[in-house]
C-alpha cells in the first residue's frame, strides 16, 4: 500500500483568533490530526494570536481542553502533550501597535509562513496592513481568510481590493469547506476519471440535478451573525455553488488550481438569473425541545431565511435546458448532503406502457455516509411476465474501502494544502466575486417586494412550497435522511 501521507516542509502556522470557536472545533483539532499522522514535521509551530493574557501554558491548557472536547483522544493523552510542545502564544491586539513585534521575533526566518484570519471579517484588512507593516510577511508568506468573504458584491470587491493591496492573489487561500470534503473531491474523481459518465454528463441525457444540503441543527450561538446572512449568503452562495460548478464545469485541462478555477467561473457566469416564483424561502418554527428561528436568533420580525430552495439554470452549450433545482435549510429533518444526477427515460419502452417510467440516477451522497448509488432498471425477479424495478447499485465507501474509507476532516486537507501552497481548492477572487454578482439580484428582488419567509415545521422538508417548485415540473425531490 503506497504511503497516503504526503510530507509537507515546516512550517509556522499562525491563527489570528486562536481561542475562537472556529480555532477550537476544527482548526486545532485538524493540526492535531495531520500532527498524529506525521505532517507536522518539528520544528513546526502553531501560534495563537488572541487579546487574552494567556502565555504559552495558558493556551496550552485551552487548547488541551478543546481537543478533548472535540475529539475521541484515547488513553493517556501523551499524543496531545507532544502535540502541545509546537503550540505558542503572542498577545495581540490586532487593532493596536502592541505584539506585533514579539509575533516577529518568533517567526522563524526562511521558514514556510501561514497567517489564518480566523477572526471576523472586519478585520481582514487591519491584519493585512499590519502583517506587512511589521515586516511579517514576505513574498513566499500565505494568508488564509475564512467564510464570510463579504456580504455582497460591493464589500466582496472592497475586501478582495484590500487584502490585494497587500498579498498577491497567489498568497490568499480562501476557505470554502465544502471543497476540502472528501466526496466533493470524489465528484471530480468519478467524472474525470471514469468514462462512463462523461458523455453522458449533458442536457441531451440528463433530465435535471438536484443538490441538498440539509442540516438538522439551528443557528446555534451565531444567531448574530446569521440573522444578517440568512441561507442564501450562509450556503447557497459558497457551498452549493460551489458543488454546481463541479457538478456542472467542463473538463479542465488539468488539475491545476487556474485551469479548475477557470472552469468553475464559466459556470457561474453563465447562471441564468433566477425568477421569483423560482425562489421559495422558510423559516423555521418551534417543536419539542428547540425554539424557532425568531427565538432563536432574538428577533420576533426577523424576515431572513433559514431555508432556501431555488430553480435555477446553466445557460450554455452543455446544459441548455436542464433545471438545477437546489435546497438547504436548517432544522430540516436529517443531516443529509446529496447531489443526484437524474437521467432521462430511455426513448422508446420496448416492454409496453405497463411496464412504468424508469430513468437511471446518480447519487452523490456527501454526508453523514459518503457513497456513491446509481439506480438502474432491472426485471423484476420471478415469473409473471415482464415487469421492470429499480434497484440501487450502492457503493457505500465505508463498505468498499474499510479503514482507507476514514476521510480526513476538509480543514486537514484544506491546511495542509495552504502549507503545500496548493490553490486549486480555494476559491479565487473573480470566482466570488461572480458568485456575489449572481447572488445580489436574487436578494435585492426580494427585498424590494419585501418577502416574508414561509415558516416551516423543524424537523420536516421544509416548506411545502419547496415540494410544489419542482411537482409543478412533475418531478420529485429526493427524500431527506434515506
Ligand atoms: P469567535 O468570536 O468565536 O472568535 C473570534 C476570535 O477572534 C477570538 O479568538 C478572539 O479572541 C479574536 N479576536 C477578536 N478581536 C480581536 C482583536 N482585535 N485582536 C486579536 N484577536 C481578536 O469567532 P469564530 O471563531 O466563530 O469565527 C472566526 C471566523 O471564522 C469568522 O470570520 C467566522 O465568520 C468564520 N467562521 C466561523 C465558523 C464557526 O463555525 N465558528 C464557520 C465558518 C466560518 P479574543 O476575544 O480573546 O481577543
Ligand atoms: C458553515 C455555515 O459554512 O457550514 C454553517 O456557516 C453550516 O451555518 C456549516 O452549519 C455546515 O457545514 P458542514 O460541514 O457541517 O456541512
Amino acid at each position: 500500500m503506497v504511503s497516503r501521507i504526503i510530507p509537507v516542509e515546516a512550517f509556522d502556522l499562525i491563527i489570528f483568533g486562536g481561542t475562537g470557536d472556529l480555532a477550537r472545533r476544527k482548526i486545532l483539532p485538524a493540526l492535531f490530526k495531520r500532527f498524529c499522522a506525521g505532517q507536522m514535521p518539528s520544528p513546526s509551530r502553531v501560534i495563537g494570536v488572541a487579546r487574552g493574557d494567556l502565555g504559552d501554558a495558558g493556551y496550552r491548557d485551552e487548547v488541551r481542553a478543546a481537543l478533548k472536547e472535540h475529539l475521541d483522544v484515547p488513553g493517556d493523552d501523551s499524543a496531545i502533550s507532544a502535540f502541545l510542545q509546537q503550540i505558542h502564544y503572542v498577545r495581540v491586539d490586532v487593532l493596536g501597535e502592541d505584539g506585533w513585534q514579539e509575533l516577529a521575533d518568533m517567526l522563524e526566518p526562511g521558514r514556510i509562513r501561514a497567517f489564518y484570519l480566523s477572526v471576523g471579517p472586519s478585520l481582514f484588512g487591519d491584519i493585512a496592513r499590519r502583517l506587512q507593516a511589521a515586516g511579517l510577511a514576505d513574498s513566499e508568506s500565505r494568508i488564509v481568510v475564512e467564510k464570510p468573504f463579504g456580504h455582497d458584491l460591493d464589500s466582496a470587491r472592497a475586501l478582495n481590493r484590500e487584502l490585494a493591496g497587500y498579498f498577491d492573489e497567489g498568497q490568499i487561500y480562501r476557505i470554502d469547506h465544502y471543497l476540502g470534503k472528501e466526496t466533493v473531491q470524489n465528484l471530480m474523481a468519478v467524472r474525470f476519471g471514469n468514462m462512463l459518465f462523461e458523455p453522458l454528463w449533458n442536457a441531451q441525457y440528463v433530465d435535471h440535478i438536484q443538490i441538498t444540503v440539509a442540516e438538522t441543527v439551528g443557528v446555534g450561538g451565531r444567531g448574530a451573525y446569521y440573522d444578517r446572512a440568512g441561507a442564501m449568503r450562509d450556503m447557497m452562495q459558497n457551498h452549493l455553488m460551489q458543488l454546481l460548478c463541479l457538478i456542472a464545469m467542463e473538463p479542465p485541462a488539468k488539475f491545476d488550481p487556474d485551469a479548475v478555477r477557470d472552469e468553475k467561473l464559466k459556470v457561474i457566469r453563465a447562471l441564468e438569473p433566477v425568477q421569483p416564483h423560482h425562489i421559495i424561502r422558510g423559516q423555521y418554527t418551534a417543536a419539542d425541545g428547540v425554539k424557532s428561528y425568531r427565538e432563536d436568533v432574538g428577533n420576533d420580525r426577523s424576515k431572513t431565511e433559514s431555508f432556501i430552495a431555488i430553480k435555477t439554470h446553466v445557460s450554455n452549450w452543455r446544459w441548455a435546458g436542464t433545471p438545477f433545482y437546489l435546497r438547504t435549510g436548517k432544522r430540516l429533518k436529517a443531516r443529509d448532503s446529496q447531489i443526484t444526477v437524474v437521467f432521462k427515460d430511455a426513448p422508446h419502452s420496448i416492454f409496453g406502457p405497463d411496464s412504468g417510467r424508469h430513468n437511471n440516477e446518480l447519487t452523490i451522497q456527501l454526508q453523514p455516509d459518503e457513497g456513491i448509488t446509481l439506480d438502474v432498471t432491472i426485471k423484476e425477479p420471478g415469473p409473471g411476465g415482464m415487469r421492470l424495478i429499480d434497484v440501487p447499485l450502492d457503493m457505500s465507501f465505508a463498505e468498499a474501502l474499510g479503514p482507507e474509507a476514514d476521510a480526513p476532516d476538509a480543514y486537514e486537507r484544506l491546511i495542509m494544502d495552504v502549507i503545500r501552497g496548493n490553490q486549486t481548492l480555494f476559491m479565487r477572487n473573480d470566482e466570488v466575486e461572480a458568485a456575489w454578482a449572481w447572488t445580489d439580484p436574487i436578494i435585492k428582488g426580494w427585498e424590494a417586494r419585501g418577502d416574508v419567509p414561509k415558516p416551516y415545521d423543524s424537523f420536516t422538508n421544509g416548506p411545502d412550497d419547496a415540494s410544489l417548485l419542482i411537482r409543478r415540473d412533475g418531478r420529485e425531490w429526493r427524500s431527506i435522511g434515506q
